[in-house]
């Protein structure tokens, strides 16, 4: 009798423990806002000139004396509206591809069969150095998903450091409003910690992989340079750069603020505070982080956890005098268009974010200027139209590509910490489009402003973990205090009640 209740126990327990291994497998992550927004108003054909602020060159800082930081700048294209990316060179021989640089997510994965808004894809039969895993992978993003084939392969980059890479690639079988009409890219780069890669974090991700076989420093930095510039022009000029291996001064001005990575999953950060013109929103600062805050070059806009994004619509509404907008400006489904002549952004209030500093008791504040945020999409005649690129999301603050244009970000993985400079690009007619201010004082906000959220999947394993833990120590109990009587009946239960003892310790 009480063996048959064992069985059950143990069956019971390892059904569990069994089951947990296998959602860490097979759940796939339900929030995954890696992908690019493509903004669906208007013609984006029309590509916006890059404009240089006339800073000279220094000479870039090498630390390892393997990597010219140089031979990197201008190695992007594209714009805040279809992502930027780099070209790169996958397989043996080497087949030319544009990628997308993406800090939301944690794989490489490219075309790898033909679609209707792509050009061309990577054919694995014609490499000779591809091989393929046999794994299934699936990757779903904020917009979009992809499913494909676990393989390696070689790639090098033109325009990156120096040698051939060995890296994990997924090979795009079919996907679902991943790839877009107007993008000029074939795949992604997916350049997030292990945690987020599919289908486990035992798949290296690209960067671990090209600092592990190259042996750069672990960090990496971004300069994007859509900003503020006129819809109409068509020139297509190289649009940021992608420095691996450290930052390059020529990049930016003034110096570098650095807030910690508080997790290593997302380029996970701490917000402490929102102001709109030298408004301080006043929420409670977990309301920022609800329920993370990150960094992402995949995602075209600034997303506000909604409350906050509430908070800002009023307090811009509000500063900028300018009531007349419908609704439909705000939820991003309308433009704004007036008069070149009329400059109305000039009316509008510049948005702050505090970031917690290194040193914790004190943060400093990146601030965008309208230009960032109002991004002029289409002009006509004498008409100018803008988009307003704040939008709301259920479960996120994600600095995006809209915020991260006026700064050069330096993503310095070895120390743990996401570093913001003003970026030498982000000018326009000689007006800076965004400042850095600091250090500030935190005496007014909590000393823990994160949220604690169920962190998919490695929380699944944990918490079904507990519960076969608490069942066990729940019907151990029970058998504690029933078996005896039972033991007393039948004379025999001693050695089994040791026996569950002893599994538990
Ligand atoms: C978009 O482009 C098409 C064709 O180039 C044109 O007919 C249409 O008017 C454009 N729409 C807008 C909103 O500019
Ligand atoms: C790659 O090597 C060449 C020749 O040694 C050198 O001139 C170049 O600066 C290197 N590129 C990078 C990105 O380090
Ligand atoms: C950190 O900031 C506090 C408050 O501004 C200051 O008193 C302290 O000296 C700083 N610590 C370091 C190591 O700079």
């Amino acid at each position: 009798m009480a063996n048959f209740a064992l069985f059950w126990i143990w069956a019971f327990v390892f059904c569990l423990c069994f089951g947990a291994t296998k959602c860490h497998f097979s759940i796939p992550l339900k929030i995954y806002p890696g992908k690019y927004h493509l903004s669906t108003e208007a013609n984006l054909s029309s590509v916006r000139v890059v404009k240089s602020d006339g800073d000279g060159l220094s000479l870039a800082s090498d630390p390892s004396g393997t990597v010219n930081f140089l031979d990197m700048v201008n190695n992007l294209q594209g714009d805040s509206g279809r992502g930027y990316y780099i070209e790169m060179s996958v397989g043996t021989p080497g087949q030319k591809l544009n990628i997308l640089v993406d800090t939301g997510s944690s794989n490489f994965a490219v075309a790898a069969a033909p679609h209707t808004f792509i050009t061309h894809y990577f054919n694995t039969a014609l490499s000779s150095t591809y091989q393929s895993t046999g794994r299934p992978v699936a990757v779903r993003y904020t917009q979009g998903s992809l499913k494909g084939e676990l393989g390696t392969d070689f790639v090098s980059i033109p325009k990156g450091p120096n040698g051939t890479i060995g890296i994990n690639i997924v090979a795009i079988l079919s996907s679902d409003g991943f790839f877009l009409p107007g993008i000029n890219w074939q795949g992604i780069l997916g350049l997030a910690y292990p945690e987020l890669a599919q289908p486990d974090s035992v798949v290296e991700p690209f960067f671990n992989s090209v600092v592990n076989q190259l042996g750069i420093p672990d960090t990496f930095s971004l300069q994007m340079c859509g900003a503020g510039l006129a819809p109409s022009s068509t020139v297509n000029p190289p649009a940021g750069s992608l420095i691996m291996g450290g930052a390059e001064p020529a990049l930016y001005r003034g110096s570098i603020w650095y807030t910690p990575i508080i997790q290593e999953w997302y380029y996970q950060v701490e917000v402490l505070k929102l102001e709109v013109g030298e408004q301080n929103l006043n929420l409670d600062c977990k309301e920022y982080n609800t329920d993370k805050a990150f960094v992402d070059s995949g995602t075209t806009l600034l997303r506000l956890p909604i409350n906050v994004f509430n908070a800002v619509v009023d307090a811009i509404t509000l500063n900028s005098k300018i009531d007349s907008f419908s609704p439909g400006f705000w939820d991003g489904t309308k433009l704004a268009c007036w008069k070149k002549s009329e400059n109305l952004w000039k009316l509008f209030p510049k948005l702050s974010i505090y970031l917690r500093a290194t040193n914790t008791s004190q943060s400093f504040r990146i601030t965008i200027l309208p230009l960032l945020y109002l991004q002029p999409v289409t002009d006509v005649n004498d008409m100018v139209c803008f988009r307003f690129c704040v939008t709301s999301s259920a479960n996120s603050l994600v600095i995006g590509a809209t915020v991260m244009e006026g700064f050069y970000v330096v993503f310095d993985r070895a120390q743990k910490r996401l570093g913001f400079a003003l970026s030498s690009c982000a000018v326009s007619d000689g007006v800076a489009l965004s400042e850095i201010t600091g250090p500030f004082s935190v005496a007014d906000v909590a000393a823990d402003c994160t949220v604690s959220v169920p962190k998919e999947p490695v929380l699944w394993m944990i918490s079904y973990a507990l519960v076969a833990v608490c069942a066990l120590i729940l019907i151990s109990l029970l058998l504690l205090l029933l078996l005896p009587c039972r033991h007393r009946d039948r004379g025999e239960i001693t050695d089994e009640s040791s026996l569950v003892r002893h599994r538990i310790k």
